[in-house]
């Protein structure tokens, strides 16, 4: 009886000793941690976040008929902590108006007469604009150049003091010369050569684009 409960004793004594080591164990790792995922944080503001980096404002305005400049817009927002601007025509443009296969839809005659590619804008200027140092801008490609309701939202914002980069989704073409149209109907801003993205555009590849330009 005596020697069982010596027995115990000594057990209860070692499990103890255990659970201290246990203990001090978790506490040293919960420091590392704290202590890596400190630096974890700031080596991402350091490489992907711009705006952490060098406390620059930014936007991302973009155009999208179907939604795929759209998705890369938000990525390039979430990637830069930037704030995002819809650029919407009065008029938006259904499946219908889209179809370019269609000789009478609503793009092809505006791609055959200029003037109609005058599209008013549900807004033009987002609210406090002037605070912005870095404005992405995005849009599809269509007949290889930027599709025209994004020409409003360029000819009539002041990009004065301003880094403007232009970005696009296509199903295959380049961006071209889409840029430069843009940025001589801009008539201000410090443009940078854009970047094409496929319809479907990955976090990744946003990312390394992002990383790159070293904002
Ligand atoms: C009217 C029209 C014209 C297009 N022209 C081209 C083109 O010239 N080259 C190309 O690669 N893709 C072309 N596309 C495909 C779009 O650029 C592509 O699907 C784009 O990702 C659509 O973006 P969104 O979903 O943001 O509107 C065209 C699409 C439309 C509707």
């Amino acid at each position: 009886m005596k020697h069982r409960k010596s027995d115990r004793n000594r057990k209860r004594g070692r499990t103890t000793a255990v659970a201290a080591v246990i203990t001090i164990a978790a506490l040293l790792l919960a420091g590392c941690g704290a202590g890596s995922g400190g630096s974890a944080s700031e080596s991402s503001s350091g490489s992907g976040n711009g705006q952490a980096k060098k406390d620059r404002k930014i936007l991302v305005a973009y155009f999208s008929a179907s939604g795929n400049t759209k998705s890369a817009a938000e990525k390039i927002a979430e990637e830069t902590g930037a704030d995002l601007f819809e650029i919407q025509p009065e008029d938006s443009y259904s499946d219908e108006d889209l179809d370019w296969t269609e000789e009478e839809s609503r793009v092809n005659k505006e791609h055959e007469k200029k003037s109609l590619q005058n599209i008013r804008l549900k807004k033009t200027t987002p609210d406090g604009f002037d605070e912005y140092d870095v404005v992405f801008i995005g849009y599809p490609i269509w007949w290889g150049d930027a599709a025209w309701p994004v020409n409003n939202f360029v000819k009539d914002n002041d990009f004065s003091g301003k880094t403007v980069i232009p970005f696009c989704t296509s199903t295959s073409s380049s961006i071209g010369d889409s840029g430069d149209n843009l940025k001589k109907m801009a008539g201000t801003g410090n443009w940078q050569s854009g970047e094409r993205f496929s319809e479907n555009a990955s976090s990744d590849e946003i990312k390394s684009w992002i990383d790159d330009l070293n904002l």
